[in-house]
C-alpha cells in the first residue's frame, strides 16, 4: 500500500448508528455547515449540482412528525407501520433531507444525477460519523409520497434521497455482517 492513512481505518470501520438511538446535543450550525461542504463534495458529472438540502431542526422534525400520522392514513399506510414513521420524526433532533434535484441536460443521463445525490447522502453519514457524530440514512414512505414532498417545499421533479439523521449516538449497536468480497466480485486479468 503505497500511502497508508487512517482514512482508511475509518471507511474500513465505519457504521451508521440507528436514528433511534440519537440523542442531542446535534451539530449546531457552523458544525453542520462543515458537514453538508463534505457531504457535497462528490463525483458530479456535468457539475450540475442534481441535489439541494433542506435542514429540519427540532421544530420542523416535529412538523414532520404531525403531518407524518396524519397523511398516513388518507395514503393508506398500515397503522403499525406508520407509528414508526412519525416516531423517527418525533424523536429527532435533526435530520438533513437530502433532495435530489435533476436538471435539464442532453448529455447528462437522470440515473447518473441519481447516483451522485446518493454519492451525497453517504458522504454526509461519513462527514458526521467521522466527526464522531452517530449518523443514519433513512427513507421511508415520507420520501416518497408526493403530498409530503409538496409539505417539505419540493419541486415536481424533486424527491427525497434521503432523511438523514444526526446527532450522539447513545450506545453502540452490534456489527451488521458485512459483505463476502470475493463472492461478490469477478477479477479479469
Ligand atoms: C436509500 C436508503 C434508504 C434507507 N432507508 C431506511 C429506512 O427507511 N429505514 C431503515 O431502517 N433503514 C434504512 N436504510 C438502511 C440504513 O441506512 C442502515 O442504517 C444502513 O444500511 C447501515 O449501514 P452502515 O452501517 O454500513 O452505514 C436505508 C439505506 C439506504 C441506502
Amino acid at each position: 500500500m503505497p500511502d497508508p492513512s487512517p482514512v482508511m481505518d475509518f471507511l474500513l470501520s465505519r457504521r451508521s448508528r440507528p436514528a433511534k438511538l440519537l440523542a442531542p446535543p446535534v451539530p449546531d450550525c457552523a458544525e453542520l455547515t462543515l458537514l453538508l461542504t463534505a457531504a457535497a463534495r462528490v463525483p458530479d458529472h456535468g457539475k450540475l449540482e442534481p441535489w439541494r438540502f433542506l435542514v429540519l431542526g427540532r421544530a420542523a422534525c416535529l412538523d414532520m412528525a404531525g403531518a407524518v400520522a396524519a397523511r398516513g392514513p388518507e395514503a393508506g399506510i398500515d397503522p403499525e407501520r406508520n407509528v414508526k414513521a412519525v416516531a423517527a420524526f418525533a424523536k429527532a433532533h435533526l435530520i438533513v433531507t437530502v433532495i435530489a434535484s435533476p436538471k435539464p441536460s442532453e448529455k447528462i443521463p437522470e440515473i447518473e444525477q441519481t447516483l451522485s445525490a446518493g454519492a451525497v447522502c453517504l458522504g454526509l453519514v461519513n462527514a458526521a460519523l467521522a466527526c464522531g457524530w452517530g449518523a443514519n440514512w433513512l427513507t421511508g414512505w415520507p420520501a416518497l409520497d408526493a403530498p409530503m414532498q409538496a409539505h417539505l417545499g419540493l419541486a415536481p421533479q424533486e424527491w427525497v434521497a434521503g432523511f438523514i439523521h444526526l446527532g450522539t449516538a447513545v450506545a453502540t449497536p452490534p456489527e451488521r455482517p458485512r459483505p463476502d468480497i470475493a463472492a461478490l466480485t469477478t477479477w479479469r486479468a
